[in-house]
């Protein structure tokens, strides 16, 4: 099980990939890659494409992480801004950034040429315009970094958004879009094609790295030994501290729905507010093409009004997009936001073949493609050019304002255990709801699942201990800390938790 086993479903989730059968024994191969999202994928591809045995193993369906829940911008452009990240690292460490994302665009190009992938790829500009009540310096700010850096940007008057042909914007040339699961299941067909192997349904619990090797042991006790394993499981499974507190999750949210063919230039659009809209086209049928309007962004486990987040999304849409016509899908996600606004790719720290890619901010999918051409290149050759820009090892002193503040909601959800709980009778709860109460010196999760069957867990994370929220769009139990979900019955969803959520009844013998 993984995050598809939440009640939302995506656009892209009406193209499922080819299922996969789960791992039956042991095996043995150059590199073993955990998780089969852009990530995991885009690294086997391009450790298959230089000649290397792979195997890649995935907790639930091949590509059917949060990669399934995306809205697949291609952007070069940076969503947190260039001239924010010369203010946590630097000028020279901005302007690789921009060369590792825009080289990840082309290699994406480059790849659906030579292998065939249908799969909607269509270079693009990039509209950044001004929302409402934000300061019109920071878009000017962002433009003159930009052109320092190198960046094909022009500032602008007017999108093409109704009723804003006169807002400032700045035009990024050369982003794109694809249909992700159509990019993965080309990716899949060509490590197939190279002799690699994928494996669904295999949950990871451990990776150790021996005397030159490692070994990676699986929940039904299957083993696999490589010279290199590469976690590319979004939230990393095998890492507590080195990366854990440099990141920090977020839900977002997105509605689609269609418009005719044609009567929207098709370009990528977002705006300058701190949790921002961010809005694309994808040709759909033979007459309309979807919108798909993201945005609405909170801190994971911090709010529990889905539905509302909904609605003021299509609000927002409807009022510039008035030829939107029926609402087609609407889903959350999560991705994790990095300090200092890099994401984290190489080697895992303390580690020389365990490998990482996390951190994907709101541009997951670009940091899983540079993310297949860094780690190829460092086990390959142990270098690229790259590999300082996103060193999962870094410090990240220049940003310690945020980087404590990030912090302090971990401490400040340690501190729950010792308030009471938000419900006071198991009875009251109705299909689909959920919420914690004390036990001693626990915290319970109970919810009553879609079928009217309660659950009670031990509401303490099995990744690190903090207390999880009730997510009722999703029906999951989402963690604050570092992004770990769970499924009512405690089922681990979504990393770096592995394990299930422990059973109350168990609690209690502790307790007393
Ligand atoms: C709503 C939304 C909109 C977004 N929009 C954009 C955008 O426009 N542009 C952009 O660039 N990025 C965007 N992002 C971010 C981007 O989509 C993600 O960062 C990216 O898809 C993550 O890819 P991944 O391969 O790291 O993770 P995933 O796709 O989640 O893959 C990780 C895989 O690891 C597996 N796994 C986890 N634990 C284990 C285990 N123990 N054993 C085995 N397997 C395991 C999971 O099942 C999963 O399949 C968006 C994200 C969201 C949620
Ligand atoms: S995800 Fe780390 S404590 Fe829950």
């Amino acid at each position: 099980m993984n995050v598809a086993d939440e009640r939302t479903k995506s656009c892209w989730m009406e193209f499922p990939l080819p299922r996969r059968r789960a791992l039956h024994g042991n095996m043995e191969a150059d590199a073993v890659v955990i998780g089969s999202g852009i990530a995991g994928l885009s690294v086997a591809y391009e450790l298959a494409a230089r000649g290397r045995s792979v195997i890649v193993l995935d907790r639930g369906g091949i590509g059917s992480g949060m990669t399934a829940r995306t809205t697949a911008h291609l952007a070069s452009a940076l969503d947190d801004f260039y001239s924010e990240l010369i203010k946590s690292r630097d000028q020279s460490t901005a302007r690789l950034l921009h060369e590792s994302l825009a080289a990840s665009i082309d290699r994406a190009e480059q790849i659906c040429a030579t292998e065939g992938f249908d799969c909607d790829f269509a270079r693009l500009d990039g509209y950044l315009f001004l929302a409402p009540d934000t300061p019109r310096e920071d878009l000017h700010s962002e433009f003159e970094t930009c052109r320092g850096l190198g960046v094909a940007v022009v500032e602008q008057r007017g999108i093409p958004l109704g009723g804003m042909s006169n807002v400032p914007a700045l035009r990024f040339a050369r982003q794109a879009r694809f249909h992700p699961l159509k990019y993965l299941a080309g990716l899949q067909e060509a490590i197939l094609g190279r002799g690699g192997s994928l494996y669904a349904n295999t949950c990871v619990t451990s990776v150790e790295e021996l005397d030159g090797t490692v070994l990676v042991k699986t929940s039904e006790g299957h083993e696999v030994r490589a010279r290199d394993a590469i976690v590319a499981t979004n939230s990393p499974i095998n890492d507590h501290v080195a990366v854990h507190t440099k990141q920090a999750p977020y839900r977002t949210y997105v509605v689609s729905g269609t418009i005719p063919h044609g009567s929207l230039a098709d370009a990528l659009y977002w705006d300058t507010l701190e949790a921002y809209h961010y809005v694309r086209l994808q040709p759909w049928s033979d007459r309309d093409d979807l919108i798909i309007v993201g945005g609405e962004d909170h801190k994971s486990g911090k709010a529990d009004d889905g539905e509302e987040r909904f609605g003021r999304l299509e609000q927002w849409a409807r009022a510039r997009i008035p030829q939107l016509k029926e609402i087609t899908h609407r889903w959350s996600g999560q991705v994790l936001e990095p300090v200092d606004h890099c994401g984290f790719i190489g080697k895992n720290p303390g580690n020389d073949h365990v490998y990482m890619v996390s951190g994907d901010s709101g541009q997951g999918i670009t940091n899983g493609i540079v993310g297949g051409m860094v780690i190829a290149d460092l086990i390959a050759t142990g270098a690229n050019p790259w590999s300082e820009v996103y060193n999962p090892s870094r410090k990240v002193a220049g940003s310690l304002g945020e980087y404590l503040t990030e912090n302090l909601g971990v401490a400040k959800n340690f501190a729950e255990y010792v308030t009471p709980g938000d419900i006071d009778s198991l009875e009251k709860l109705k299909p689909g709801e959920g919420g914690l109460y004390r036990k001693g010196l626990h915290k319970v999760a109970a919810c009553r699942d879609a079928n009217g069957v309660l659950h009670t867990r031990s509401a303490s994370c099995t990744h690190m201990g903090c207390v999880v929220h009730w997510n009722s769009l999703e029906q999951c139990w989402d963690c604050p800390c570092h992004g770990s979900q769970f499924a009512p019955d405690g089922t681990a969803l979504n990393g770096p938790a592995v394990t299930a959520l422990a059973d109350e009844s168990k609690l209690a013998v502790e307790a007393g």
